[in-house]
């Protein structure tokens, strides 16, 4: 099928709740993907962030080819090797002697950081604060924990007791915490928000405070998390362990999965009756899973995730003096944020036309999310694109 008939379908039979381009992608490899009409795009921000080691990885694929022709899914009735497997190599790697619970997306995540959240403040505290600007999914537990307002709007009421202080301000969060709350929840760098990095001493602070206050402190690195700061988990960049971490997108490659792991203490109140995920866990998503975590380790991706970081910074310091929409440049490994001074929408739309695709949050922050296995000549392409989009744009 041509893009075009491939549009006509959505426009008759699919629920228009998602902008899209005017593009139907049919094949990917790399940082590579490929449209109905053999068109190539250099992609800076595959899969949203979840095609972490690039479109189709040969070891993920591996892994899933393999799985599903020996079991698709069990239920959590049955124990299943690939689910231990992988909850060990990911409780190895956050310090915190983490126990796991699997689900699908990043907002099933955070729904059982809330549920996990209350069951530890029980009997009397339900209150979570967490950060304006922050995002953590559409469901409506995930959307009300979501500082946001325009996420609301028409949806309200928003679930009870969530309560927001902006991002980096201690004093706000030591503000709102009262004899009813049970936990904060921050993304350690924000993503959707703009690339927000934590201010020094911030999520140390928020560290403090949870000690004092008896709170569960959970951060969520559905976007952070899996190598993408060159850091297993962004947390690991500073000098604080949380209580408990959501992860998603990156988590297998691609493969829709999702992932609660928490300290034991607060974990052991998720006993059977509380929560569930009919898929979550299943084998195929825990062998790409835990196929992604091998291909990080093998192939260096974390260094390699430095080393990007400081590709772009380069670029893009050697761009500014010379290109007045740029208003700031926000960095940590692989998650970039171009702050600049116009709407970012008709950028993107002009590099896609350029065969680069990148995205663009909150308005002005150009967002890139590449993969940790982009080439350097690859960066080097899409850094003339787009620098050179952004030279010829005529606010
Ligand atoms: C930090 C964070 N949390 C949660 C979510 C929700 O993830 P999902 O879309 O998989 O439900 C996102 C998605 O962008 C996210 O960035």
């Amino acid at each position: 099928m041509t893009s075009q008939e491939t549009i006509q379908l959505f426009g008759r039979y699919v629920i228009g709740n998602y902008t899209r381009y005017p593009v139907c992608l049919v094949r990917g490899e790399g940082s590579y993907v490929w449209d109905a009409e053999g068109k190539r795009y250099l992609d800076f921000f595959p899969g949203w962030g979840c095609d972490l080691l690039g479109h189709c990885p040969p070891r993920i694929v591996e892994a899933v080819q393999d799985q599903v022709a020996k079991l698709i899914h069990v239920p959590n009735t049955w124990y299943m090797e690939a689910q231990g497997q992988l909850a060990k190599a990911l409780s190895e790697r956050g310090g915190i002697d983490g126990r796991c619970f699997f689900c699908n997306s990043g907002a099933e995540a955070v729904e059982a950081a809330i549920k996990l959240a209350r069951l530890n403040g029980k009997p009397g505290r339900y209150k979570i604060i967490t950060m304006l600007n922050s995002f953590h999914g559409r469901t409506l537990g995930a959307l009300s924990a979501t500082a946001q307002p325009k996420y609301h709007k028409g949806l309200e009421p928003m679930l009870a007791g969530f309560c927001y202080a902006p991002f980096g301000d201690l004093d706000a969060v030591a503000k709102l915490i009262d004899g009813e709350t049970c936990a904060i929840l921050v993304e350690p760098i924000q993503g959707e928000g703009g690339i927000n990095l934590p201010p020094p001493g911030y999520l140390e602070g928020l560290r403090d405070l949870a000690d004092k206050h008896h709170l569960v402190l959970i951060f969520d690195e559905v976007q952070s998390g899996m190598g993408r700061t060159g850091q297993w988990f962004a947390y690991q960049n500073w000098n604080v362990l949380p209580d408990a971490v959501t992860l998603a997108k990156a988590l297998a490659g691609g493969v829709a999965c999702g992932g609660l792991v928490a300290r034991p203490q607060f974990a052991d109140k998720l006993v059977p009756g509380t929560h569930a995920a009919t898929f979550g866990g299943n084998p195929i998503a825990c062998r790409a899973a835990f196929a992604t975590i091998e291909t990080i380790d093998q192939d260096g991706l974390l260094e390699r995730a430095v080393h990007i970081e400081n590709g772009f910074r380069q670029r893009f310091e050697a761009l500014r003096p010379r290109c007045p929409l740029i208003h700031d440049i926000r960095i940590k490994g692989a998650m970039i944020g171009i702050e600049l001074t116009v709407e970012g929408a008709a950028i993107v739309n002009r590099c896609l036309e350029k065969a680069l695709l990148i995205n663009c949050t909150h308005g002005t922050t150009l967002r890139l999310l590449p993969a940790l296995n982009l080439t350097d000549e690859q960066l080097d392409a899409g850094c003339d694109i787009l620098e050179e989009v952004l030279l010829s744009h005529k606010p």
